[in-house]
């Protein structure tokens, strides 16, 4: 996954060091989507940029700034070759369009050639920043070189920037006039794959143009001077006639446009978005029709605070997240439970069908399909529909059978990993009910599913899911009662759980206290090789989910398993030495749980028991292992209280180690590619 960032600020004087800032800034809160490069374009002064050749435009020719490594490495070798290209930072400038790009490697090592921008070629004529993939791109490729062009990236990305100079170098040797948005919708009618793409040129000078197909693409509107009215604008009329001082934003994501303005638009599929002289006008793609038809759009009021994108007192993200839970757990709650009743109105109209369906499938990757195998038992349990388990990739790689009577249920925290749509297209194309569960309004997801639940777990920039994952267990819980809300006979047991579901965010806040102790107990691991993690029934996933955090930013082998398992292999694996986490909380399973323990005591195991408050005697009766008490809470509920100590502790080891804990090594936040 990339990140896509434009500024392009409008009868408003700006400073080009203010422009570079505003960019370099949007990178790095989107950041966390890619860490390997980056870049900028941003003009020059013609005075300023000697060229032997004369170029084939009339304005300043655009500066492009490419790097690899962190968006720091760009700040500094920005500010280094502003010097070297004598370019006024105090220079003003009435109208001006940046781009930027933060990139994952997909195609092509990190390395400043294959960063974006990418570029046409000679003089830059048209530039791109992209997120997503193209997936034609070697056939663009060798019909470009039979043209002419050479290519200097391994991206796929740069037959973009040159098929636009192609588009634009044929329509003027033929008619003449050819408008930036008629370049765009050609190149768009020759791209194939998911894309998210911002194009700047000098042809078209103090003009951008974005376009989606898959990818999240966000506009953010700041009208300086006044209020921004949110009435539905369409084509160049609505934004121009009032000719204000505005600024206007792309982005991949919200987190970069929030401390500018709360007035965005989602842009959906096929759009194409021309700002030209401030103004905005949306036109919808068509591969039938010549001409993309104009659309209306209305602004979108953000319901997100600055703060959430800033770690505040925190070092880190990471840790940020996992001590927002309790706030997090009681947004994603609000308003859901009424008089001990849950409302889910994205799933209202479908319930019948959920109701008849012949089973539920889970659907997910990583975090979030543990977060789907922590409510499996309740969703089984409340709704009596039988409910399996798909990994996304693996549902696609087996082909796995899918019919019009099953209810799908895909989680996501991001909306955008590439695995999980997929799976998403087979079932829709199998007939399945599609049901999201995700973070992300907007996100392909979200956009995609017939019906859905958005989790509001607020904006993660860890790439660790924490707090996310909490969320999505509580939504899914709630799905479960709503869905089962038909039956008497389970009525009491629902009561008990709306119950402490109210309790949930305070019992939070109280196993949160642990933090002191997880971090000694980082400290006594933190030159271990390995780790492994014992759970079964409600707490299997909290095992996976764990040794998932602890594998993920620690960088240390972990295996969460389940413990009936335990004796069928894994116990070959127990000495004195290998650190075993064992979870044995109060619930059905917690007597087989204490069996467990024996057994790895009986094999000299090396253990630390996580069990309910006051149980400490009863998981370890002689003393001998580390135990960790957390809070008591209905059993459906008890994942959510039991990962918090996992996650402190994967945490406090990674900074221990001296990892990056948002960026861990080869991680982005969500996965795009298959
Ligand atoms: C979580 O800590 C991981 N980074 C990862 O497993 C993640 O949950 C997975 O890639 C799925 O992402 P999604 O929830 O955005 O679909």
């Amino acid at each position: 996954m990339c990140g896509i960032f434009a500024y392009l600020n409008y009868n408003v004087g700006r400073e080009r060091r203010y422009i570079l800032e505003v960019l370099l800034n949007g990178l790095r809160r989107l950041e966390y989507r890619g860490y390997d490069s980056s870049g900028i374009a941003i003009d020059s002064d013609t005075s300023s940029v000697t060229q032997s050749k004369s170029k084939p435009y009339d304005t300043a020719p655009p500066v492009v700034f490419r790097q690899e490594g962190k968006i720091e490495s760009l700040v500094s070798s920005v500010y280094t070759e502003v010097d070297q290209l004598n370019l006024d930072l105090e220079k003003t400038f009435l109208v001006h369009a940046g781009i930027a790009h933060t990139r994952w490697a997909t195609h092509g090592v990190p390395a400043p050639r294959n960063s974006h921008p990418q570029s046409s070629g000679e003089f830059d004529e048209f530039l791109v920043v992209h997120n997503g993939i193209i997936t034609n791109y070697e056939v663009l490729k060798q019909t470009l070189v039979r043209h002419g062009f050479t290519f200097e990236s391994d991206t796929d990305t740069e037959v973009i920037p040159k098929l636009a100079k192609f588009v634009f170098d044929k329509a003027r040797d033929g008619e003449g006039g050819v408008t930036f948005s008629q370049v765009v919708t050609e190149v768009m009618r020759q791209l194939e794959g998911a894309y998210a793409l911002i194009f700047k040129s000098p042809h078209y000078p103090n003009e951008l143009i974005a376009c989606k197909r898959g990818s999240t693409l966000l506009l953010g509107v700041n009208e300086l001077g006044g209020e921004t009215s949110r009435h539905l604008f369409h084509d160049v009329k609505a934004l121009t006639a009032n000719d204000k001082p505005k600024e206007l934003f792309f982005s991949s994501d919200l987190c970069a446009i929030v401390e500018h303005t709360k007035n965005y638009a989602a842009i959906e599929d096929n759009e194409i978005v021309h700002i030209k002289d401030g103004s905005v006008s949306i036109l919808k793609f068509n591969y039938e029709k010549e001409k993309p038809a104009s659309v209306q759009r209305a602004l979108s009021v953000l319901e997100m605070e600055v703060e959430q994108i800033k770690k505040g007192d925190f070092d880190h993200f990471m840790k940020k997240e996992i001590h927002e839970q309790p706030d997090s757990l009681t947004t994603s709650m609000r308003g859901r439970l009424k008089d001990g009743v849950v409302g889910l109105g994205g799933l209202k109209d479908h319930m019948r069908t959920i109701r008849r369906s012949r089973r539920i499938i889970f659907i997910g990757c990583g975090t979030s399909y543990h977060a789907a195998l922590a409510a499996r038992p309740i969703m089984e349990e409340l709704t009596d529909i039988p409910v399996t388990m798909e990994i996304a990739s693996d549902m696609l790689d087996r082909k796995a059978l899918i019919f019009k009577e099953d209810t799908a249920v895909f989680v996501s925290q991001s909306g955008e990993t590439a695995d999980t749509l997929l799976a998403l297209e087979y079932a829709l194309q199998h007939g399945a009910l599609c049901v999201g569960v995700t973070n992300t309004v907007g996100s392909t997801l979200a956009r995609k599913t017939h019906c859905g639940v958005h989790i509001n777990a607020g904006c993660e920039i860890g790439v660790a899911s924490t707090k996310a994952y909490t969320c999505q267990i509580v939504v899914m819980v709630m799905m479960a009662l709503a869905i089962g809300s038909d039956k008497m006979s389970t009525l009491a047991q629902r009561e008990a759980i709306i119950a402490g579901l109210t309790k949930l965010p305070e019992k939070v806040h109280d196993v949160l206290k642990l933090d002191g102790e997880m971090k000694a107990l980082a400290q006594s691991l933190i030159d271990e090789q390995s780790l492994l993690m014992f759970g079964r029934g409600n707490n299997y996933a909290t095992a996976l989910e764990g040794a998932l955090k602890v594998k993920e930013v620690a960088l240390m082998h972990s295996e969460g398993m389940l413990a009936g398992e335990m004796k069928h292999g894994p116990l070959a694996l127990v000495d004195e030495y290998l650190p075993i986490i064992v979870i044995a909380t109060r619930d059905d399973s917690f007597s087989k749980q204490q069996s467990v323990i024996q057994q790895l005591h009986a094999r000299k195991g090396r253990l630390i028991v996580m069990c309910s408050e006051g149980d400490a005697s009863l998981v370890c009766p002689d003393g001998r292992s580390r135990v960790i008490e957390v809070p008591r809470v209905v059993d459906c509920l008890q994942p959510i209280i039991n990962i918090i100590p996992m996650q402190l502790l994967a945490y406090h080891l990674t900074v221990l180690r001296g990892y990056n804990v948002d960026q861990p090594r080869n991680l982005a936040k969500s996965v795009t590619t298959q």
